[in-house]
C-alpha cells in the first residue's frame, strides 16, 4: 500500500519544484528522514538514502521511489557514518548514478534512554560518534558535490533554485538539558555548532546550512522509547503549546521549505518544529 501523500507532504507545494535535483540522506530509512526524502522525491527530486541495515535501506528506497513515476531512488546499506570512507564511497556512487548532489540531509543518529549512572564512557561515545563525527563525515564527503551544485546554480532568483543545501536533523533537548538523554543532548548541541561553522565557511560559496529540530514526533523509534505509556503520551501532548505532538509531515514540510527557492536566503539557522514545546521544556 503506498503511503498516502497527505501523511508526508502538504498540498501547498507545487509539483516539480525539485526537478533534476538530487538529495543525499543519511539515516534515510528511518521514520523522519524517509518522510523528508519521500516529500522531496514526490516534488521532483531523485534521492540516495544511506543506512547501516542493507535490507531495510534497499526496501525503503524502493518504496520511496513509488512517490513519483520515473523517480530514481538508490538505497545504500552497510554504510556506517562513523566510517569516513564508506560515506565518501556512497557520495561518489550517488553522484555517478544520479548526476551530482544538490541537497544533503544529515539525519543518521543514535539514541537510547539511560541515566548518567547507567551510561558507560563507551555508550556516551557511541552516540557522539554517530551523531557528531557522523555528521562531520557526511559534510566532508558531500561538500565537493555541493560546491559543484552551487556553481551550476549560482544566483538565488525567483526563477531558479540555488544548489548546495544542507539540513541537519537535530533535537531540542540541549536548549534546556534533558534527563536520560545526556549523550543525545551533548551531541545535538555540537551539531548546531557545526552547522554554524559550515555556514560561515561555505556560505560565501553559495551553500546554505541549517538545522531542523523536531520536537516529539508520533510514531518514531526515539519517542516510543521516551514516552511508552498512554499517560506519558497524554502528559507530553498537554505540554506542547500547540496541543499536539508533531507528525512526520511537519518535519518534511519544513525540509521542503528550506530546500525550495523560498528558503534560499535562510542560512545558519536552527528551525525548531515542535509546536513551541521547547519553550516549556525547562519548566516541565
Ligand atoms: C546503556 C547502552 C544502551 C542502553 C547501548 N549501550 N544501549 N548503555 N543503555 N540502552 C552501550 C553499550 O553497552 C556499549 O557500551 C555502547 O553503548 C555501544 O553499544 P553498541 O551496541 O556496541 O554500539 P553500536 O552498535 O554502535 O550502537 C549504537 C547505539 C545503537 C546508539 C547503541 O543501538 C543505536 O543507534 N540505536 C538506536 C537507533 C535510533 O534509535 N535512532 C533514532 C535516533 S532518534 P559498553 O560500555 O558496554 O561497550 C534521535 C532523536 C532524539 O536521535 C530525539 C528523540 C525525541
Amino acid at each position: 500500500m503506498p503511503v498516502p501523500e497527505s501523511e508526508y507532504v502538504s498540498s501547498v507545494w507545487k509539483d516539480g519544484i525539485f526537478k533534476d535535483r538530487v538529495v543525499f540522506v543519511t539515516g534515510g530509512a528511518g521514520t523522519i528522514c524517509s518522510a523528508q526524502t519521500r516529500a522531496l522525491v514526490r516534488l521532483g527530486a531523485n534521492a540516495c538514502i544511506i543506512g547501516r541495515n542493507v535490507e531495510k535501506t534497499e526496501a525503503v528506497a524502493k518504496d520511496i521511489a513509488t512517490a513519483r513515476p520515473g523517480a530514481k531512488v538508490i538505497g545504500i546499506g552497510g554504510c556506517d557514518v562513523r566510517n569516513p570512507q564508506s560515506l565518501t564511497d556512497a557520495a561518489d556512487r550517488c553522484a555517478n548514478e544520479l548526476g551530482g548532489i544538490d541537497f544533503v540531509i544529515a539525519g543518521a543518529a543514535g539514541n537510547f534512554v539511560a541515566p548518567l549512572s547507567g551510561m558507560s564512557p563507551n555508550a556516551f561515545k557511541a552516540v557522539i560518534d554517530i551523531d557528531v563525527l557522523g555528521t562531520f563525515n557526511t559534510v566532508k564527503a558531500t561538500i565537493p558535490y555541493l560546491l559543484e551544485s552551487a556553481k551550476r546554480n549560482p544566483n538565488p532568483s525567483q526563477d531558479g533554485l540555488t544548489g548546495g543545501r544542507i539540513i541537519y536533523v537535530s533535537a531540542t533537548f540541549h536548549y534546556t538539558g534533558m534527563p536520560l538523554q545526556a549523550h543525545v543532548s551533548a551531541a545535538k548541541a555540537a551539531i548546531d555548532s557545526l552547522m554554524a561553522s559550515v555556514t560561515l565557511e561555505y556560505g560565501p560559496f553559495g551553500i546554505t546550512s541549517n538545522v531542523v529540530a523536531p520536537g516529539a514526533v508520533q510514531g518514531t523509534e526515539g519517542m516510543e522509547r521516551l514516552a511508552s505509556s498512554k499517560a506519558d503520551i497524554e502528559a507530553a501532548n498537554a505540554a506542547v503549546p500547540s496541543g499536539r505532538w508533531g507528525v512526520v509531515r511537519d518535519i518534511s514540510d519544513a525540509t521542503v521549505y528550506l530546500f525550495s527557492d523560498a528558503g534560499s536566503h535562510v542560512n545558519g539557522q536552527v528551525l525548531p518544529v515542535d509546536g513551541g514545546a521547547w519553550r516549556r521544556q525547562g519548566s516541565m
